[in-house]
């Protein structure tokens, strides 16, 4: 019953990256390589320091697709950029 209820909060609302699939949003990614490629996510050089930011830049960049992405793409390509440069701890 305990292990149950941990599960239902750990899977429960989303928190973080949750919400978005990171292998979904790689694929996507390829729309994004117009203007960029990933060298500018390094930590090195990377301008973005919180998943707050992250979110709202890929919303930005959004702003400028023809189609746009949805939210949910939106989720994705935030999880995907989270996992392979940002790492920002869920
Ligand atoms: C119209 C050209 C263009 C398109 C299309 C574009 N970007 Fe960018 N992107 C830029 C430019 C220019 C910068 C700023 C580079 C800099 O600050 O040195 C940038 C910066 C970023 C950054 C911040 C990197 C950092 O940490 O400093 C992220 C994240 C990003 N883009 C994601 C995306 C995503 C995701 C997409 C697809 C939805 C996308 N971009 C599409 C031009 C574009």
């Amino acid at each position: 019953m305990t292990r149950l209820l941990l599960m239902v909060l750990l899977c429960g609302p989303a928190v973080g990256y949750a919400a978005g699939d990171p292998v979904r949003g790689e694929k996507l990614h390829a729309d994004c390589l117009g203007c960029h490629g990933t060298a500018l996510y390094a930590a090195s050089r990377a301008k973005i320091k919180t998943p707050a930011a992250l979110k709202k830049e890929v919303e930005r960049w959004n702003d400028r697709m023809n189609p746009k992405f949805s939210k949910q793409e939106v989720e994705d390509l935030a999880a995907y950029l989270n996992r392979d440069f940002y790492r920002f701890p869920q």
